[in-house]
């Protein structure tokens, strides 16, 4: 049986999978290194996101700012409108940050070791190792949730996590090869979201099942071992749409440090994680004839939010902040739970309009 390694790139350069930053095998082979601002942009895109989620926003960046000169030159405050929606705040931030590192200290050349990628802001041990590997062919350890899924079924490794993932570690810095270490690690991400499924995995489509501990003992669906769930608390707050004549509504910059910090927002009540703001109309910022819109939920990493929505019509403004016209509403930074408040009152205001 050829080596785990061999028979991973096999696979690799028949089946993986297109992607907007990625180079295919095939070029990969001919010479050609993918750009390494594109890997460092969805590298930090695909912390805490899919890959199915994060293609758009690419692609968007890409076009908007097409060189790290171009996102260093960038207004944060539009750096976060084309972040919105893609959670993780604090990310988009030191993106801008690192963007201005890169351009200015670097002169545009992003550095090629994992230890001096790690020290820009936003680029932890995982993501500095994905860089170095995918960028510039380096040989480095990189373990996702993925890789972590195929490694603990191909060794049937009973540890829980995250215990588990220096195993995994262990085991990836043995079959990582010199050779083509970014498309061994592009491999095991792929094989681990296309074949090595969370559920139903179609170990018949696998190159290296026939010595995957797991698959020999038909136990695929006990790997990896999670510790059990802390179940989520359910956090209470209001959330106010101040809506002027013309259909503005009244908006703030959330304070930069926090939660969806330096974001747009509606005016609400705290609900921060460790406190339950007010609800009910005796929370309104002013008195008037509000309509209340029920409530919507979102889930937060560690909570899960209900946001009772109020509506006003009214030209009355709350604290620092700025009228968003309803055609403007679309590109401000508003993230997800503030868009959910808004569609919840204004349903048309997110609407794609229909081409005449
Ligand atoms: N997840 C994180 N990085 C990835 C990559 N380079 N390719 C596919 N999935 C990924």
């Amino acid at each position: 049986m050829d080596s785990f390694q061999i028979r991973l790139l096999a696979w690799y350069d028949k089946h993986a999978r297109v992607l907007p930053w990625r180079i295919s095998p095939q070029d990969g082979k001919l010479g050609v290194m993918p750009d390494p601002y594109h890997v460092w942009l969805s590298e930090v895109m695909l912390q805490q996101t899919t890959v199915a989620a994060v293609k758009s926003y690419f692609q968007k960046f890409i076009r908007q700012w097409p060189t790290v000169f171009d996102l260093a030159q960038a207004d944060t405050d539009d750096v976060m409108k084309a972040w919105a929606g893609l959670g993780y705040y604090s990310r988009a931030r030191n993106l801008k940050a690192c963007a201005d590192i890169i351009a200015h200290e670097y002169k545009g050349t992003f550095p090629e070791t994992q230890a001096e990628l790690m020290a820009l802001p936003g680029v932890g041990d995982y993501t500095s190792a994905a860089i170095a590997a995918i960028a510039f062919g380096k040989k480095c350890n990189v373990v996702d949730g993925n890789i972590e899924r195929v490694v603990t079924r191909h060794t049937a490794n009973a540890t829980p996590l995250p215990k588990a993932k220096e195993d995994c570690r262990t085991f990836m810095g043995k079959v990582t090869p010199e050779d083509r270490p970014g498309d061994f690690v592009q491999a095991m991400m792929d094989l681990g979201a296309t074949v090595c499924t969370p559920k139903n995995p179609a170990c018949g489509e696998c190159p290296v099942h026939l010595d995957c501990a797991a698959k020999q003992s038909d136990t695929m669906s006990q790997y990896p071992v999670r510790p059990a769930k802390k179940p989520k608390p359910t956090r209470q707050g209001a959330a106010f749409i101040v809506q002027r004549k013309d259909g503005a509504i009244w908006l703030h910059k959330r304070p930069d440090k926090g939660l969806l910090g330096g974001m747009a927002g509606l005016p609400t009540t705290g609900w921060t994680a460790s406190l339950d703001g007010a609800v009910g109309l005796d929370a309104a910022p002013f008195s008037g004839a509000w309509n209340s819109f029920k409530f919507i939920r979102h889930t937060f990493t560690h909570f899960h939010l209900e946001l009772e929505v109020w509506h006003i019509h009214s030209n009355n403004t709350v604290d620092e902040g700025w009228w968003s016209l309803p055609e403007d509403i679309k590109n401000e930074a508003l993230p997800t739970v503030m868009k959910k408040v808004v569609i919840a009152a204004l349903p048309h205001l997110f609407q794609e309009r229909k081409p005449k």
